[in-house]
């Protein structure tokens, strides 16, 4: 890799929680260099700290031993540079969609922050529902609101933690086209976590697959099919069947109550 195209350098992250007196290791030692306009895709089971991995990355959660660096510069607090979707959209249900993209951007120029914020309802689909409210729209609409949202900031990393988990499998489909088609113009680097396997190998450069208790990497896989992707081919399937045997021959521990 061209280090000097790296964005995010993760070395040796760790991370634990006390948990009743007790500490439980959450991710330990991810290591992953990330280069400026990859798209990586994250899978891995509930509960192995994919959530915590991101949050880290934008800021949110502190960690404890190992470095995240963003060209250089290590994270240690949320920054605009670091844009991040939820699950759940998060608009202010009393804002309007137009207003909920502009929250935030202070120290703006009214017309420049009207035209930036106008720019990206357009770029995720939304002309036309710039006045309505969060409830009068649709769940992959509101996911749309919330990527113009974090895309206002002209973020270079933006990390999607499952951002259509909630959606129908079509609509999920349709989303995943129209956030190739923002990364295909913003060039933004995108780190996705994801359950669906599919929309790993459909979107991402690369795979990451993390493995449970403490969360580590445990593969990573390059795709290397050209775009558009097609789910039904031959070299879709194959990249499929790895990653699904990676994840049947984890020493995965069933909970005590599972007969
Ligand atoms: N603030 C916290 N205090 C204690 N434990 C926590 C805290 N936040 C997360 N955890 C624990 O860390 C582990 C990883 O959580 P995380 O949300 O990162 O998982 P995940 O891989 O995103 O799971 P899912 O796929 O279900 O979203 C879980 O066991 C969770 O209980
Ligand atoms: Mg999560």
């Amino acid at each position: 890799m061209d280090i000097e195209n790296e964005c995010l350098n993760i070395d040796g992250l760790s991370k634990s929680y006390i948990v009743n007196n007790e500490q439980i290791d959450i991710i330990k030692n991810i290591n992953l260099n990330i280069t400026e306009g990859e798209f990586i895709s994250i899978v891995g089971y509930s509960g192995c700290g994919k959530s915590t991995l991101l949050k880290i990355i934008a800021g949110l959660v502190s960690y404890d031993i190992g470095s995240v660096k963003l060209n250089g510069q290590e994270i240690r607090q949320p920054s605009t540079d670091v844009g991040m979707v939820f699950q759940d959209h998060r608009l202010l249900p009393w804002l309007t969609i137009k207003d909920n993209i502009a929250f935030g951007l202070y120290d703006m120029d009214k017309y420049e922050k009207e035209k930036i914020v106008m720019e990206h309802i357009q770029l995720v689909g939304l002309k036309g529902f710039e006045n309505v409210y969060p409830h009068q729209l649709s769940g992959g609409m509101a996911q749309r609101a919330a990527i113009a949202r974090a895309l206002v900031h002209k973020p270079k990393v933006l990390l999607l933690d499952e951002p259509f988990g909630a959606l129908d499998a079509l609509t999920r489909i349709q989303m995943q086209k129209e956030i190739l088609k923002i990364w295909n113009k913003e060039k933004t680097t995108m780190i996705l976590v994801t359950h669906d396997i599919d929309e790993a190998i459909y979107l991402g450069d690369k795979v990451v697959i993390m493995s449970s208790r403490p969360g580590t990497v445990k593969k990573r896989l390059s795709v290397g099919i050209g775009r558009p992707r097609d789910r039904t081919s031959y070299d879709f399937s194959v990249l499929r069947k790895d990653i699904y045997a990676e994840f049947f021959k984890e020493d995965y521990e069933l909970p005590d109550y599972a007969i």
